[in-house]
C-alpha cells in the first residue's frame, strides 16, 4: 500500500496495522496530504472553531523527580513557588474577564496543598463561575482525592501517560514511580466521571517509533476527551540536559494522525510546540489541533514554572498573551471562540 492510500485508509477506518503507522510516521514526503485530510475532518466537525483555555500553573513544588522535566524536586536551583487562594480566584477573575470559560489548574505533585485546601479553592470557583468548565492536572492521586474533587466541581482532568512502554516509561521516571498506576489513575477519573485527557512527549529520550504506535493503542483502549502531544525539550538543570530534543515535524504529524483516528478528540496546539519553533501552534491547528492554552498565572512566577528551557509567554500579561493568541489563529485560518468548548463525541 501507498503511503496515500494508507492515509485515505486512515481517514475511513479509522486505524491502520502497526506496520502502516511506523510506515507513515517514518517519511515526510506526505505530510501535506495528511495534514489537509486532518483538516477537512476537524472541520467536519468543530468548524473553524478553536477553543480557549486559562492555564493557572499554581505551584511548580514537585515531589517527583521525573529526569526529562525541569521542576523535579532533585532541581536545587530553581526558586519555588505557591500561588494562594486569593492569587489563584484573582486569575480566574482576570480570565472570565478575558472571555475564558474553562480554568486549568496545573502544578506539580505538591503534598502542601491537602485535599480539603483543593476541594474548597474548587469549590469557590465553582460557585463563583458556574458557567465555566474546571481542569485539574496535578498528578497521580487517590481514587478517593480524585472523586472528591470532581464533587466540589471538577469536571476534567489532564494526565499525560507519557508513555505507553514500561520499559520506556522506566527510563524516564526513577524507581517508585510506575506506568502502571499511572494508567489505574487514569481509568479511575474516567469511572468517576471525569472528562480525561491524555497524551505523551514526542522524541522524548529513548523513544522508538514503536513505542508511540504504543502510545497510539494506549489512546484507543482509553478513548481520551482529549489528547495533548508535544514535543520534548531539553532543561539544563535535568539528567537529559544533552538530549536533542524532539521534532516538531513528526509532532506535527502525530497531530494529523491522532485527529483522524480520534476526530471528536480536543487536541492543543501546545506551548512546547510554540516554543520548539515560533510558527508551531499556528502549525499545530493547521494540522488538526482545535485547542490553544494560554497562561493566565502572575507574570512574576511564570518563568519559574520552567519544565523546559526557553519556555514561550513568560514576560507576558493575560490579555496580551489572548490578544496574540487570537491574531495568530486568525492567521492560521481559524477563529476563537470563548464558550466553554465541550468535546463533540
Ligand atoms: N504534575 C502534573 C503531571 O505530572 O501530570 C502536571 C504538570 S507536568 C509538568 C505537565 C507535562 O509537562 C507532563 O505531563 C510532561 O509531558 C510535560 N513536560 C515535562 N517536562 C517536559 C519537557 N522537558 N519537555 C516537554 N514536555 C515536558
Ligand atoms: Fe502568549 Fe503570544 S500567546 S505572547
Amino acid at each position: 500500500m501507498t503511503i496515500s492510500e494508507t492515509i485515505t485508509k486512515l481517514a475511513q477506518q479509522k486505524n491502520l496495522t502497526d506496520s502502516e503507522f511506523i510506515a507513515l510516521l517514518s517519511t515526510d514526503v506526505y505530510d501535506n496530504l495528511l495534514h489537509t485530510t486532518a483538516d477537512k475532518v476537524r472541520r467536519q466537525i468543530y468548524g473553524d472553531e478553536v477553543y480557549i483555555r486559562g492555564l493557572i500553573e499554581f505551584t511548580n513544588y514537585c515531589k517527583n523527580n521525573c529526569y526529562y522535566c525541569g521542576i523535579r524536586c532533585g532541581n536545587s536551583v530553581i526558586e519555588r513557588y505557591r500561588l494562594s487562594k486569593q492569587e489563584i480566584l484573582e486569575c480566574c477573575k482576570e480570565g472570565y474577564g478575558l472571555g475564558f470559560r474553562t480554568f486549568v489548574l496545573q502544578g506539580g505533585e505538591d503534598p502542601f496543598y491537602t485535599d480539603d485546601m483543593i476541594c474548597d479553592i474548587i469549590h469557590e470557583i465553582r460557585t463563583t463561575y458556574p458557567d465555566c468548565a474546571i481542569t485539574l492536572s496535578f498528578g497521580e492521586k487517590s481514587k478517593e482525592s480524585y472523586l472528591s474533587y470532581f464533587q466540589s466541581g471538577a469536571n476534567r482532568y489532564l494526565l499525560r501517560h507519557e508513555t505507553a512502554n514500561n520499559n520506556h516509561y522506566q527510563k524516564l521516571h526513577p524507581i517508585g514511580m510506575s506506568l502502571e498506576n499511572r494508567k489505574q489513575c487514569l481509568f479511575n477519573l474516567k469511572e468517576i466521571g471525569y472528562q480525561v485527557g491524555s497524551g505523551f512527549m514526542v522524541g522524548s529520550p529513548f523513544q522508538t517509533l514503536e513505542n508511540i504506535v504504543e502510545d497510539l493503542r494506549f489512546l484507543q483502549d482509553l478513548q481520551p476527551d482529549m489528547i495533548g502531544i508535544g514535543p520534548y525539550l531539553a532543561h539544563e538543570q535535568t539528567p537529559f540536559a544533552e538530549y536533542e530534543n524532539g521534532s516538531m515535524l513528526l509532532t506535527l504529524r502525530l497531530i494529523s494522525i491522532l485527529r483522524l483516528l480520534f476526530p471528536y478528540a480536543l487536541i492543543p496546539a501546545t506551548t512546547a510546540l510554540g516554543t520548539i519553533d515560533q510558527n508551531g501552534r499556528e502549525l499545530g491547528l493547521k494540522a488538526g489541533a482545535n485547542v490553544v492554552m494560554p497562561n493566565l498565572s502572575p507574570v512574576k512566577f511564570r518563568k519559574l514554572y520552567e519544565l523546559y528551557n526557553h519556555k514561550i509567554c513568560t514576560g507576558e500579561e493575560a490579555a496580551q498573551c489572548r490578544g496574540c493568541l487570537e491574531r495568530r489563529v486568525k492567521s492560521a485560518g481559524y477563529r476563537i471562540v470563548t464558550n466553554i468548548g465541550n468535546v463533540k463525541r
